[in-house]
């Protein structure tokens, strides 16, 4: 039985803290760093309120409210998907048991690191999106940005209530560390890469919340079918917020691709850039970085740590009770990405079969790859009913990678591996240059004003919750 959160508590939850006063003291003591932290790092644009969507239950009825908010009012919340009472673990060497209330022992510290890395990645990117409230291009994309931000903040919570419930002291001292570290800090940087890169404008927000946020979608899936039945309750729930960041995503980058191929047609011309959009070249480049970055954080292409998660049913895959095999995996292979010798002393780009198991960051990357190119198609097909020719691509897995066996050489978009000297002569027409990046930020001018937009982007076809585009979302301080 779940319980209705009482907004009147200084931590809305649906974990029963009322009765546990030791862990709502812990939390309670954790809460003042947490909003220090938001008053220093989180959006730094100043707002009298936003309207925003607050979690506060889980279950049918709904579990989130709509209304304006001021953001010293805004309340985080700790919320667990309703629990199954009879959920089994689904895959590993402890398939069919039940699933644990409690962390066993012997999986303690690998599950105390798993809720740090993906608890790191929630206060990341709030970090990295904190100045682009000055450069909203309208009302309502100020108001996602906003929403993004709080939903990354309450995720936080989320990873912070598990550490504090279940890890002991140790526990309590991570979730003050995730507080310390900060994104694209020369002393303490952010645990993974992709979350120290900058976000500096908004053609980067959408490509971050597209690939990024996306990577993240894919990490919950697998924690989503963690034995720990914790865990897997509270990385369903974070998935519902996911689904908004997404969204965000998705249509900012049809909005960009949009605008830029309204604006080819009613000029006859591809020299965008005098024209105040964003060239097609130049929104191809940005993909190309995301992307590979966001490849990236799926970690090497084989991983015995990984393959040692599932067998112990900390991690599962992405949807693993869809999967037709035996869920153990210990007699099955997969084919790998892998730099192969090829026999002149040379190496290639190709595949090797490895153990399953051991290839189970493969799996999951694959998965992701399929969903990202569900966008890519979706871009390309706005650009071919503005009847255009002209189409966006995803990048070889091979591109732009610091992680993983393509780490040690360079190679073109097509895939096509390159000596240093022309990487470095090329790399200017597949990443961003300084050039493209400053006519973006030039283009970068805000919209505060109700139903108006920057010119460089499209209105989007629908509102939030039901209202308009013109609705007033944000009132500015
Ligand atoms: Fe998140
Ligand atoms: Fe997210």
């Amino acid at each position: 039985m779940t319980t209705a959160p009482d907004y009147t508590e200084k931590i809305p939850n649906n974990v029963n803290l009322r009765e546990d006063r030791r862990l709502r003291r812990a939390l309670e003591s954790w809460q003042p760093d947490f909003l220090n932290w938001w008053e220093s790092m989180g959006p730094a644009l100043p707002t009298k309120d936003v309207y925003l969507r607050t979690a506060v239950n889980v279950g049918r009825e709904g579990w989130a409210h709509f209304g304006h908010v001021p953001m010293k009012d805004y309340r985080w919340g700790v919320f667990l998907a309703e629990r199954d009472s009879d959920r089994r673990i689904a895959f590993g060497q402890h398939k069919g048991e039940p699933a644990w209330q409690k962390v066993p022992g012997e999986y303690r510290a690998d599950l105390q690191r798993l809720l740090v890395i993906q608890g790191d990645t929630e206060p990341a990117s709030v970090e990295q999106q904190r100045n682009l409230g000055a450069t909203a291009p309208s009302l309502y994309d100020l108001r996602n940005l906003f929403q993004v931000n709080v939903e990354e903040g309450r995720h936080l919570w989320a990873m912070v209530y598990l550490l504090h419930a279940y890890f002991g002291r140790e526990g309590r001292e991570e979730a003050g560390e995730l507080l310390h570290r900060n994104s694209g800090s020369e002393d303490s940087p952010r645990i993974l890469g992709a979350f120290n890169e900058e976000t500096p404008d908004w053609l980067s927000f959408f490509m971050f919340t597209y690939f990024t946020d996306r990577d993240g979608k894919y990490q919950l899936g697998t924690l989503k079918e963690s034995a720990f039945d914790p865990l897997s309750r509270t990385c369903e729930f974070m998935l519902k917020e996911e689904a908004h960041h997404m969204m965000v995503g998705t249509t900012g980058v049809d909005r960009v691709v949009g605008r830029t191929a309204q604006v080819m047609v009613e000029n006859d011309t591809d020299d965008m850039a005098a024209l105040g959009v964003i060239p097609l070249p130049v929104i191809q480049k940005y993909l190309n970085f995301h992307y590979s970055v966001s490849l990236d954080l799926f970690g090497g292409e084989t991983s015995t740590n990984v393959a040692n998660y599932y067998t112990a049913g900390l991690k599962g895959r992405w949807m693993e009770e869809r999967r037709t095999d035996d869920h153990r995996l210990t007699d099955d292979s997969i084919m790998v990405d892998t730099l192969a010798g090829a026999g002149n002393g040379e190496q290639s780009i190709g595949q090797t079969e490895v153990p399953a198991l051991v290839g189970l960051n493969t799996d999951l990357r694959r998965e992701y790859i399929s969903d990202c190119q569900s966008g890519v198609n979706r871009w390309n097909k706005i650009l071919a009913e503005a009847g255009l020719t002209q189409r966006l691509k995803l990048p070889h897995i091979a591109f732009n990678r610091r992680v993983g066996a393509f780490a040690g050489i360079e190679a073109s978009p097509d895939g096509e591996k390159l000596p240093a000297g022309e990487w470095e002569r090329r790399r200017g027409q597949w990443l961003p240059t300084d050039v493209d990046k400053t006519h973006v930020r030039s283009l970068m001018q805000p919209v505060h004003e109700r139903g108006k937009i920057a010119a460089w982007i499209a209105p989007p076809r629908n509102g939030i919750n039901g209202k308009p585009f013109e609705y007033d979302y944000v009132h500015l301080a």
